[in-house]
């Protein structure tokens, strides 16, 4: 037999209903902020996503890339950000010169080192907002994610911080490379390289980051200009104001390098209000429509894990409102009558009412067996008697009760009923 991919999943009823109730939960949240939604292609050009100045190492070392058959260089998009910044650009959206919300849900794939939260294969729900540099935006983004969040049930906390224009990024960058040059013998192997390469992606390391050193490393706050510094003040005052709650974490640096001014995380806390997991991700990104040859445009947008908003929810036994079991089930006790049934049946289903019938030949027993495991409300039973009555046999299995009902009094029946 051959198995799937590694790193990528299926999904098996409920698990495929629970990422369509989640999803039409956050579409129904998306569009009372006036959000538009965007679906984009799976498969890019590589310089979407390998633009000169990205330099993550999920980028770098991550991405699904191949040549297609006319010697194209695709990449799969790894994240949603890049491709949808490419369609707004390519569909010339900016036209519409106001603010433009559009949001997203999708798979996107990253060859990373499958554990739990961290796949493959995983599907993302997102935000980008285009066409604005205030700071209310970054609000905006900010109060709906929480939200979301919030809107499961779930008890979650903002992380964010602000990394300023790209001269503080630039000047940060450094300070942090003479930082851990000083610690180089204690950084694990991964940071050794990054220090060459990509400094403030040390911050990131999960290695790395109990040591003591890490933890006086130098604050990207001390390298703000003063607009960087006000609208970040701004942006804490209204949250306050809103009673969002959040935390300043100054070393939080994302894992892509498109990000400017602030970012942010999402976190899942536990009852003592230690952060478990990090649900999402997002943030400013000014440069990223110019490195994919369009004019300058300020955005903000935001992307969460859908599986990992799952097994934050199943942890917590969410209701997700499941669909329910066929409510009638419809057995016939020979060939002959099956007919008669399947106009039964077609009546209910006119209605718009769930209904299975009894397919398979199998016996009486074993077909009435099936529908108390389908946990259907009601069995409908068709033998000879009823047949040549045109009634039928209706038993309720809840209450164990049945009762004979002729053709009309059961459309009757089915016309009362409560969807
Ligand atoms: P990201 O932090 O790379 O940001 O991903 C956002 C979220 O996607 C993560 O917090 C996590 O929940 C989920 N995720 C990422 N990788 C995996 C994985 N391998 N397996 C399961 N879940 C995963 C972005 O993708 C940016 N595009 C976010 C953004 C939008 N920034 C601005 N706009």
């Amino acid at each position: 037999m051959i198995a799937k991919v590694k790193g990528m999943n299926d999904l098996v009823y409920p698990e495929s209903e629970k990422l369509n109730k989640v999803i039409e939960k956050i579409r129904f949240l998306f569009k009372l902020y006036n959000a538009r939604e965007i679906v984009t292609p799976l498969l890019e050009h590589s310089e979407v996503f390998h633009r000169e100045k990205e330099n993550s190492d999920m980028v770098i070392k991550e991405t699904y890339d191949f040549m297609d058959r006319g010697n194209r260089k695709l990449t799969i998009r790894p994240e949603g950000t890049a491709g949808v910044a490419r369609a707004y650009l390519e569909n010339k959206l900016y036209l519409d010169d106001d603010i433009v919300k559009l949001f997203y849900f999708g798979t996107f794939y990253r060859y990373e080192r499958p554990q739990k939260g961290r796949l493959r294969e995983f599907r993302q729900f997102g935000i980008e907002v285009f066409n604005s540099d205030s700071y209310l935006i970054d609000l905006e983004v900010i109060e709906l994610v929480s939200r979301i969040y919030n809107s499961f049930g779930l008890k979650t906390r903002i992380r964010l911080n602000s990394l300023g224009n790209e001269t503080s990024i630039l000047n940060y960058k450094s300070k942090i490379k003479e930082y851990f040059n000083l610690y180089k013998e204690s950084l694990c192997p991964d940071c050794l390289n990054r220090l060459e390469n990509n400094p403030l992606r040390i911050l990131d390391c999960k290695v790395d980051c109990h040591k003591d050193f890490f933890k006086n490393a130098p604050s990207t706050l001390k390298y703000l200009d003063l607009d960087s510094k006000k609208r970040f003040e701004e942006l804490l005052k209204l949250l306050d104001k809103l009673e969002i709650p959040y935390l300043v974490d100054d070393k939080l640096v994302r894992g892509l390098d498109y990000y400017s001014e602030t970012v942010f995380e999402i976190d899942i806390l536990s009852d003592n209000n230690d952060a478990i997991k990090t649900l999402g991700g997002g943030g400013r990104y000014n440069n990223l429509t110019k490195e994919l040859g369009g004019e300058n445009t300020s955005c903000f947008g935001f992307a969460g894990g859908i599986e990992r908003l799952i097994n934050a929810l199943d942890e917590t036994n969410y209701d997700y409102k499941l669909s329910d079991s066929p409510k009638f089930y419809i057995i016939t006790f020979d060939k002959e009558f099956e007919d008669y049934g399947l106009s039964i049946l077609k009546e209910i289903r006119d209605k718009n009412i769930a209904a299975e019938f009894s397919y398979k030949d199998r016996s009486i027993k074993s077909k009435v067996k099936k529908g108390i495991t389908l946990n259907s409300k009601y069995l409908i039973i068709i033998g000879k008697n009823e047949f040549d009555n045109q009634t039928l046999i209706l038993k309720d299995t809840v209450t164990s009760t049945q009762e004979e009902l002729s053709y009309s009094s059961f459309k009757e029946f089915l016309e009362n009923m409560e969807k």
